[in-house]
């Protein structure tokens, strides 16, 4: 499975390089065979050498040039980082991103092979519309995106249930996992609201290939407890 942290607008370096040296030590002592994902902040990226795969959680669809305020391939390349997050809500409707840039930096950095987390997620009013809005909208999500891309992950994320506490009941998630896996067979996370309670049931639901983790992922023994949920749900299985 594919537990991922979402650090958002959290930690410092310092804090970032201690989070990260923790887990790493936690992932060996403990055997942990689960992939285990964690996106700092931009001004946290470092070349750590960790079992933890560490992401951007964004970049501009360019090497380098005049794009004030972002970062680029010459930035990220710097850390040897090969793993982006694209189209996460926040940047869709704070940070105002399109789909048609969203898109324009899926295939950007698809070409240059990287790992996307690629989110996808409708909105409270949308999900009260019912299901064939809801479904209509989170297929314009998929627009410009290669579905097929080999190094893809997708996180399915209902924006009114990021950082509220509120999660959609495990039927819910799983009926929507089910259909989104006809449009797309890559493994496929859940997040917003995923916590350390209820992660088990989650990772637990037919079609959920991991979670996405957002606050509850600060608390370093929070995302672990979630990790070795993780790792024995996949034990169960065998
Ligand atoms: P949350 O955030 O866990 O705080 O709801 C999830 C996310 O935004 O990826």
């Amino acid at each position: 499975m594919i537990i991922s942290a979402n650090l958002k607008t959290n930690f410092t370096r310092k804090q970032t390089s201690e989070y990260i040296t923790e887990l790493d030590a936690f992932l060996s002592e403990n055997g942990i065979s689960q992939d285990v994902l964690v996106f700092p902040t931009a001004s946290a990226l470092d070349r750590f050498e960790a079992k933890v795969e560490v992401g951007v959680q964004n970049a501009y669809a360019t090497v380098n040039g005049a794009f004030t305020g972002e970062i680029g391939l010459e930035q990220i390349e710097e850390f040897g980082i090969k793993t982006i997050l694209i189209g996460h809500s926040e940047r869709r409707h704070i940070l105002g991103e399109t789909q048609e840039v969203i898109a324009e930096k899926f295939n950007f950095y698809k070409e240059l092979g990287f790992k996307i987390v690629y989110c996808v997620g409708e909105p409270k009013d949308i999900r009260e519309a019912g299901k064939d809005t809801m479904m209509e909208y989170i297929s314009k999500q998929y627009d410009g995106i290669d579905t097929t891309y080999e190094n893809l992950i997708i996180a399915y994320e209902p924006v009114w249930a990021i950082g509220t506490g509120l999660v959609p009941t495990l039927e819910d998630i799983k009926d929507i996992h089910s259909e989104l896996k006809t449009k797309s067979k890559a493994p496929l996370l859940y997040g917003g609201s995923v916590k350390a309670n209820n992660a088990k049931d989650i990772l637990g639901v037919e079609n959920v290939d991991g979670v996405l983790v957002g606050s509850a992922a600060l608390k370093i023994d929070d995302f672990k407890s979630m990790i070795t949920d993780a790792q024995n749900l996949n034990k169960e299985d065998r």
